[in-house]
């Protein structure tokens, strides 16, 4: 970790506690880590799991550190911002960061007030065992150390990437925001696949699984492309290959393209309620 700054993380959910966990395992000085929640019992896991500094009021936290994550529900995000506001008249010498959904950044600067550096990341589930994957956008305020620093943070559960153009991030939240469902989904047909072919659940589940996970980690280790990598495993006239044109004639790549340009229109619809 290149920046230690004084982290404090609104709202103690299932997100946040992964990525303190992440940091603090990275080796992130715990004393260096805030957090607040209105209960208290994420707040005691945080504090015995970890050694952080927790509290039940959002500007205790906010005030003594330098970093503010927003990592409350998107719809009590504008309640949460008018009370920092209200109460932090030094909030432009701090960096805001938020990882709510479908919230632009210039509704942060209605929010918070147009001086404030924010750094808005799209975060997805798998960052809850860490293997996650975000997309990061800063608005102009934010300084190039400010967008390593947020990051390195994300890097502590996953993989990151560093995005110019906010609307990539509806972009982000369609591929690998939703993508954990898609996958789900496709092997969950495989494992039925399976099962109808006399398989038991219990090991039709683990061949599909272990199979996934299989092909991802081959995927990144291989300097290949993807499609590269399946014409490997998929011999002239073989099993693989008749397998294999079931799913392109039934367009394969049009469907991911639907699927994801649907989740794109709902991500920019779901923009406009805030
Ligand atoms: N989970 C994901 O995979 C994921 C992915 C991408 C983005 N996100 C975003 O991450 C954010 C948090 O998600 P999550 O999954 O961590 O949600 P969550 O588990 O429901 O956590 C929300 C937390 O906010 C607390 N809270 C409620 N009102 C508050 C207030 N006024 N001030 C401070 N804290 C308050 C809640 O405390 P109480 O329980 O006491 O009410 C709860 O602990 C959301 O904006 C979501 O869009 C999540």
């Amino acid at each position: 970790m290149a920046q230690t700054r004084k982290i404090a993380f609104i709202g103690a959910g299932n997100m946040p506690q992964s990525i303190i966990g992440g940091m603090v395992q990275g080796g992130y000085p715990a004393d260096a880590i805030y957090a607040s929640n209105p209960s208290q019992p994420s707040l005691d896991i945080l504090k015995e799991k970890h050694g952080i500094h927790t509290s039940n009021d959002n500007i205790e936290v906010a005030k003594a550190a330098d970093v503010i994550v927003l990592s409350v529900k998107p719809q009590i995000m504008a309640d949460a911002c008018a009370y920092l506001r209200e109460n932090l008249p030094d909030l432009n010498q701090k960096l805001v960061v938020t990882i709510a959904a479908g919230i632009r950044i210039e509704k942060y600067h209605q929010y918070l007030g147009n001086d404030v550096s924010i750094i808005r990341v799209m975060p997805n589930t798998p960052s809850l065992v860490g293997e996650g994957f975000s997309g990061v956008v800063a608005d102009n305020n934010a300084s190039a150390d400010d967008k390593n620093f947020v990051l390195e943070v994300f890097n502590y559960v996953g993989k990151t990437i560093s995005i110019t153009d906010e609307d990539d991030i509806d972009v982000v939240g369609a591929v690998s925001g939703s993508g954990p469902a898609y996958f789900f989904e496709f092997m969950a047909s495989l494992q039925k696949a399976a099962e109808a072919h006399g398989l038991s659940s219990e090991d039709a589940r683990a061949m599909v699984q272990q199979t996934a996970l299989g092909a991802a980690a081959m995927a990144g280790k291989s300097e290949l492309t993807l499609e590269e990598l399946r014409k490997q495993v998929t011999s002239k006239g073989g099993s693989t290959a008749k397998g294999v044109e079931v799913y392109q004639e039934a367009n394969i790549d049009q469907i991911s393209e639907r699927a994801v340009n649907a989740a794109v229109a709902r991500n920019q619809e779901m923009a406009k309620l805030f």
